[in-house]
């Protein structure tokens, strides 16, 4: 069982694929955990963002683990926890711009299938390009998209939560920024799939968002089951 969110940043995408993935008792990949921590190794070395092979080089040596249930995920940066440090605006600036290296995105693409294709049960991933390049077969594809406006308000009030400095204005031009450089690199950018259920989370609560989506698992797995039921049937 492999389920896929995609969307852009502050959609609600790993708060969402938390909840399903304890209902569904199955793995979480948080994957912009992934090239957040290549960023944060990036940002750690003092490379220039501009040397390709250099940062091609950090992301080969970068042993990144995600361990722990769902709600207390640890990213581990070659042996060290960098849940907390990666959560910057600065590193996921870096993490957008990393992610644009083709073959930065090739080290976490595989990563990221040898960790879903081993899961017992199966597994959710979060990230840009889960239903379109990762697990093009996903069982279940959602996008999960929001008003900039809304996003950038939700993450303003994560912020404040955590006691780190922003402001709102500053929130939403980081998301901008971000979004324009998710949806315009020429790898792999942030697209809708074509079999995604599309879910704007800008008016919705949550719970709401929560039980659409359940709602469509419920289908599918209903489906496949009349499908199982009468294997000649084409
Ligand atoms: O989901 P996030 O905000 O933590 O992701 C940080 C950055 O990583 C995001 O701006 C783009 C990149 N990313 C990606 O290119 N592909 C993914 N599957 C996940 C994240």
């Amino acid at each position: 069982m492999i389920i896929a969110i995609d969307g852009p940043s502050g959609a609600g995408k790993s708060t969402l694929g938390k909840m399903l993935a304890k209902k569904l008792n199955l793995l979480y990949l948080d994957t912009g955990a992934m090239y957040r921590a290549v960023g944060l190794a990036v940002l750690e070395s003092g490379t220039n963002n501009e040397k390709k092979e250099k940062i091609i080089k950090i992301a080969e040596n970068a042993k990144i683990e995600l361990i722990g249930e769902p709600d207390s995920l640890q990213v581990l940066l070659n042996g060290r926890d960098v849940s907390t440090e990666i959560r910057t605006n600065e590193v996921g600036q870096m993490a957008s711009i990393v992610s644009t290296i083709s073959q930065v995105r090739k080290i976490l693409v595989e990563h990221q299938r040898n960790l879903g294709e081993n899961a017992p049960k199966g597994c959710v991933l979060d990230g840009r390009d889960i239903g379109t390049v990762v697990f093009p077969q996903a069982n279940a594809k959602f996008f999960l998209t929001a008003k900039p406006e809304a996003r950038a308000q939700r993450r303003f009030g994560e912020d404040l939560d955590k006691g780190r400095a922003a402001t709102y204005e500053q929130t939403l031009a980081e998301i901008n920024l971000r979004d324009e450089r998710d949806v315009s690199r020429a790898d792999s950018p942030l697209m809708i799939a074509e079999d995604a259920v599309v879910i704007d989370t800008s008016e919705l609560d949550l719970r709401e968002v929560f039980e659409q989506m359940m709602c469509v698992l419920r289908e599918r797995q209903s489906d496949e089951r009349t499908r199982m039921a009468r294997p000649h049937e084409v």
